[in-house]
């Protein structure tokens, strides 16, 4: 029976992979809060439909950075895809290409940019940065994404250190690929746990860096792992091009308010300077209308499109993109939208209590 949401694919992909496996993608840090919230907070908020606005012809296409998407979904950065499918990350952007969206490559990934370009050299693509302490190998491999037609760098700016993953200290998952980047950094080559792969990642990156990195970057450098509007405003300053608000998954600290909550700050302190992107808890259609209604420009999904890729490879994965796609265009069309664009802040409403 082929899944109809993004719930099923969850399901159905839970009972393919081993224990390890889930833990470390379904996961979140300690208790877990966060990684509930999340999906529940958009769940708090209520589209404010209008009504008797001609949707006889609704698109979803929007641009993000100036390059076209057919919807404002995008595959966020995740690690090692090998341990889901065969194909890895080569299968997730084949996907998000016949999706017509595009695909953010993590610095973990079990494919290098290079091999992953040569594969798949139309999709639309960014290169999401972790800072290794060993400077030289993080300058190598963002030449070597610019040089593979990567159109933007995401520096993650919210995992100095790795949160605390109990699911992963339970089971002792180790990661048994090879991850090229962590390979470079640490001289070995597979087999390392998620705590050992992070631990080559630099804690003392600073606001400078990002300076820095933007002064010597070809293509604009989008932040991902903003929280506070105080961030927010420093990103800008520091020469961001967009930023994503982002609790990583749920994954880093626990004890944080779920994205939907804070996306209008960080939207405030973008005051229209960057485009704001938004990710955590994604599930529907109508999340992603919400979550345009805050002011995002775009979201990201982590893992919905994790769980189609363990489903199905390629086709999985854009099973997955494609229904939210159908689920975005729906909530735009009963929610008298006609367009992306067309969704203003008053298309959406925190839930009221009753008393
Ligand atoms: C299994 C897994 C691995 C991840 N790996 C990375 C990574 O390598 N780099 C990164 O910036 N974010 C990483 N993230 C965070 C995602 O980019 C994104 O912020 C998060 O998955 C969004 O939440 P969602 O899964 O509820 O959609 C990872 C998330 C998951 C679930």
């Amino acid at each position: 029976m082929t899944p109809l949401n993004v719930a099923e694919f969850e399901r159905l992909a839970a009972e393919k992979l081993d224990a390890g496996a889930l833990g470390y993608f379904a996961g979140g840090s300690c208790d877990e809060r966060v990684l509930r919230e999340n999906v529940e907070a958009w769940g708090a908020l209520r589209l404010r439909p209008r009504v008797l606005v001609d949707v006889g012809e609704v698109t979803t296409a929007t641009r993000v950075l100036g390059t076209p998407v057919s919807m404002p979904v995008l595959v966020a950065p995740t690690a090692f895809h090998r341990v889901l499918h065969e194909e890895a990350e080569v299968a997730t952007a084949r996907a998000a290409e016949a999706a017509g969206t595009l695909m953010c490559l993590s610095t973990l990934a079990t494919t290098t940019p290079g091999d992953l370009a040569a594969a798949v050299p139309g999709a639309a693509r960014w290169f999401q940065l972790y800072v290794f302490r060993d400077r030289g190998i993080t300058r190598d491999l963002t030449a070597q994404a610019v040089a593979s037609g990567f159109s933007a760098l995401v520096l993650t700016v919210d995992a100095p250190r790795l949160g605390r993953r109990e699911r992963d200290l339970r089971t002792g998952f180790r990661i048994p690929y090879a991850v090229p980047s962590v390979g470079a950094a640490t001289g070995v080559a597979e087999g390392l746990s998620p705590l050992e792969a992070l631990g080559a990642i630099d804690p003392t990156l600073s606001w400078r860096d990002l300076e820095q990195l933007v002064a010597e970057s070809p293509v604009p450098v989008v932040v991902k792992g903003v929280q506070t509007r105080e961030d927010a405003a420093l990103a800008v300053e520091h020469g961001a091009a967009a930023i994503v608000c982002s609790n990583h998954g749920g994954r880093q600290l626990d004890a944080v308010a779920p994205t939907a909550e804070i996306l209008p700050e960080v939207v405030e302190a973008a005051a229209g300077r960057v485009e704001v992107y938004v990710d955590g808890g994604i599930r529907r259609g109508s999340d992603v209308v919400a979550a345009l209604a805050l002011g995002a420009r775009a979201v990201l999904v982590g893992r919905p499109a994790l769980w189609g890729l363990a489903c199905g490879g390629a086709a999985g994965a854009q099973q997955v993109l494609d229904l939210l796609r159908d689920e975005v265009e729906l909530a735009l069309a009963l929610c008298g939208c006609a367009s992306p664009d067309a969704v203003t802040p008053a298309h959406v409403t925190a839930v009221r209590s009753r008393a």
